[in-house]
């Protein structure tokens, strides 16, 4: 077995920034198109000569809003990756989308240099919502996006943020099948989160408004895992829903603790070395690697960070990821997370503790969270390493 191998390119720049959003995001400017080729290609080659002899999985251009690139910019980082690892057959490539209508005339086009997925950042399909979520798109856009991504790409997924203040179950069950009828082969449905930092978090500190209680946001929540079962597309992911054969391949890179190069600012990636027995073997380990934040300070070759994590790191992550998957993971009684002096102690009574609580569990070669240990994972995973 060896590991999957995925590539992911942060474009950091937005149209407007979001009140909610804490990613590494710039307003929009125009850029220069032949030093952002030069940057993302001098990574792309340094890491594909760390990764060498490997094909890709997926390619996935997140932000940011990389539907504001300029093409030249895909194009390049399509061939780069072809040239440099080449894709698996069936690879995925996605770019991340805002449905404003400026956009949509780019479909086509981005379609034409290889990319095969469009995510689509709806949020809400109701205006009100949208006014406060600080987007520019509204409703009727959105839908005419979904609709034109239809056309221009095999594979569609948009976002939805639910848990806004004023929100009932009620108004987001409608909401949610609305979304439901525009047949998406797959959803994510993310709870609104209050960042630290962002204009949000600032508004309701000083009591502007206020979050739904937890066990409003837990409504919607089996709400979300009930109607989009019964719509076909289960949630195989905490967030994430989808039809048979549609789940997001680059993310389960992620969440099957694969391979990732990172390029692009403030990009984060992991690699295995000796990547044979999925990085399980003795003398394998993981690398974590980071990219400069600010742009210019990525675009002028300020260093990566390189960080070599423990086994008990490693082991952490690889749960921490992998439990968000319905399915969970692979867990032998052989595996590190017994055998390692940080981790091993006491193992076997905090599962069986977790499985007597109806939040895990595992039949000594799969270990999953359950639907109520899903929706709690933090506090699962606390409690597994503690
Ligand atoms: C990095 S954004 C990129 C997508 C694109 N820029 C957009 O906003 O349409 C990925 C998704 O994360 C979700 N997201 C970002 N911040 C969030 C927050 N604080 N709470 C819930 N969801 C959030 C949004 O649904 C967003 O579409
Ligand atoms: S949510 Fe999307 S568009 Fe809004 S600031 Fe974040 S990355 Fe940019």
């Amino acid at each position: 077995m060896t590991t999957k191998l995925g590539v992911y390119i942060h474009w950091p720049y937005c149209a407007r920034i979001c009140p909610y959003c804490d990613f590494n995001v710039y307003k929009n400017r125009d850029v220069d198109v032949d030093a952002w080729i030069r940057a993302l290609t001098r990574d792309l080659d340094h890491y594909a000569a760390r990764t060498q002899g490997r094909k890709l999985t997926s390619l996935y251009f997140g932000g940011g809003t990389p539907s504001l690139a300029p093409l030249p910019v895909i194009e390049s980082v399509i061939e780069t990756c072809a040239r440099l690892w080449g894709f698996e057959p069936d690879a995925e490539i996605t770019l991340e989308a805002n449905p404003t209508d400026a956009e949509q005339s780019r479909f086509e086009a981005f379609a034409r240099t290889g990319v095969n997925r469009l995510s689509l950042g709806v949020q809400s399909l109701r205006d009100e919502a949208l006014n406060f979520l600080g987007r520019d798109h509204d409703a009727a856009s959105a839908k005419r996006a979904i609709e034109a991504a239809k056309a221009a790409f095999p594979r569609v997924t948009f976002d939805l943020i639910y848990g806004r203040p004023g929100q009932t179950l009620d108004d987001w069950r409608i909401e949610l099948g609305e979304a439901l009828t525009l047949a998406p082969q797959h959803l994510s449905l993310y709870q609104l989160t209050i960042e630290p930092g962002t204009a949000f978090a600032i508004a309701v500190d000083k009591g502007r408004w206020t979050p739904p209680e937890d066990d409003i946001t837990a409504d919607m929540y089996d709400a979300a895992q009930e109607m989009t079962a019964a719509a076909g597309l289960p949630a195989y992911e905490i967030s994430n829903h989808a039809g048979p054969g549609e789940e997001s391949r680059h993310n389960l890179v992620y969440w099957t603790y694969g391979d990732y190069v990172g390029v692009g600012p403030g990009a984060h990636g992991r690699l295995t070395k000796n990547h044979a027995h999925g990085g399980l073997a003795e003398d394998s380990h993981r690398i974590a690697t980071e990219t400069p934040l600010a742009p210019k300070d990525y675009l002028a070759g300020a260093p990566h960070t390189q960080t070599i994590l423990s086994k008990s790191e490693a082991t952490m992550e690889r749960f921490t990821m992998g439990l968000r998957l319905r399915k969970g993971i692979a867990l032998h009684e052989t595996d590190p997370f017994f055998t390692d002096a940080a981790t091993g102690a006491g193992a076997y009574e905090r599962i069986d503790r977790l499985i007597g609580d109806n939040l895990l569990t595992w039949d000594g070669e799969t270990l999953a969270a359950t639907g109520d240990g899903r929706r709690i994972l933090n506090r699962v995973l606390y409690e597994l390493f503690a």
